[in-house]
């Protein structure tokens, strides 16, 4: 039995993440695993992470990140790395393996209730933390995995005006459909919940963390191949497709004129390499002062 089914108690959020989510991640992922890289790789140099130490992947996804740490800390230290959703960790099991990464364990659990060892040197989400259904509880979990002065540090989406590679659509979706309604079904808080400052300082002081730095990371995305993709992954994905998909059959009868709407923005964002938009994160770090 997994430690998930062990837990035995999948929020509402977790269900819609391996329900809903997991198959439509798993068909963009080189979007995501791609652009999502471009927030990470900055600041990767820059992080506290050397060979021997124990580290955390929170949120890890397709395990990208999670790999890159088990390079780093080497065959003296460890990763663990923790997701949701299983499905996406059978990835990172499979190209941990190809590229004989062996240190690294992933563990399928909801975090904010995860029974952490409190012997890790680094804590780390790539945007993995603005879904958590109770963000103080899922930070404070995250600091019960660090020793007296272990490092944590998440990337989190800012505003969404601060990022048109999923404002834009979104806006073009919603001159054509009606906004969600309040009981929509959703991954969590959402891509944006972290966005401010003043409210993730006071969620990281609750939780019990010191040495709260910011930093934003600015960066170019590639929202799709081609055109087609983009417009494709905008109405499966991200606000526009969950204003997409809380439409239901009114938005299947409306696909084409969204589909051309889509199409005649983003074909403003369309280069040789692919379509690509401006995206802007913060990387957080804090201390747990033990
Ligand atoms: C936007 S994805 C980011 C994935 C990966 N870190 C990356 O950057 O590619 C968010 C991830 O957080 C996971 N997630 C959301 N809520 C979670 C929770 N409560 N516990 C564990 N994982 C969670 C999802 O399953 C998903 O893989």
């Amino acid at each position: 039995m997994s430690t998930a089914e062990a837990q035995n108690e999948n929020t509402e959020f977790v269900d819609f993440w391996n329900e809903i989510l997991v198959p439509k991640f798993t068909k963009y992922r080189h979007i995501l695993v791609g652009g999502l890289t471009h927030h990470s790789e900055k600041i990767f140099p820059t992080l506290e992470v050397k060979e021997g130490d124990k580290v955390v992947d929170v949120g890890c996804g397709f395990g990208d990140t999670a790999i890159a740490f088990g390079k780093i800390v080497g065959d003296e230290g460890s990763v663990l790395a923790i997701d949701c959703c299983d499905a996406f960790l059978e990835y990172g099991r499979e190209d941990a393996k190809a590229v004989g990464v062996k240190n690294v364990t992933f563990i399928e659990a909801d975090v904010q209730s995860y029974p952490f060892e409190a012997d890790n040197d680094f804590c780390f989400s790539r945007f993995g933390t603005q879904f958590f259904e109770n963000p103080v509880a899922g930070l404070r979990a995250m600091r019960s995995s660090l020793k007296p002065g272990g490092i944590m540090t998440m990337i989190v989406w800012r505003t969404i005006d601060d990022n048109p590679w999923l404002g834009m659509p979104k806006d073009v979706v919603l001159n054509i459909l009606p906004p969600p309604g309040e009981d929509g079904r959703t991954c969590g808080p959402g891509p944006f919940s972290m966005a401010s400052q003043e409210m993730v300082t006071k969620q990281l002081e609750i939780a019990g963390y010191a040495d709260i730095k910011f930093e934003r990371v600015d960066a170019p995305l590639m929202v799709g191949n081609t055109l087609e993709d983009a417009v494709n992954f905008q109405i499966a994905l991200g606000p526009a497709g969950e204003v997409y998909r809380e439409a239901g059959d009114l938005a299947i009868k409306k696909h084409d004129e969204i589909d051309a709407a889509l199409k005649a923005e983003l074909k403003k964002h369309e280069t040789p390499d692919g379509v690509f938009l401006d995206s802007s994160s913060w990387v957080i770090s804090a201390r747990n002062p033990g």
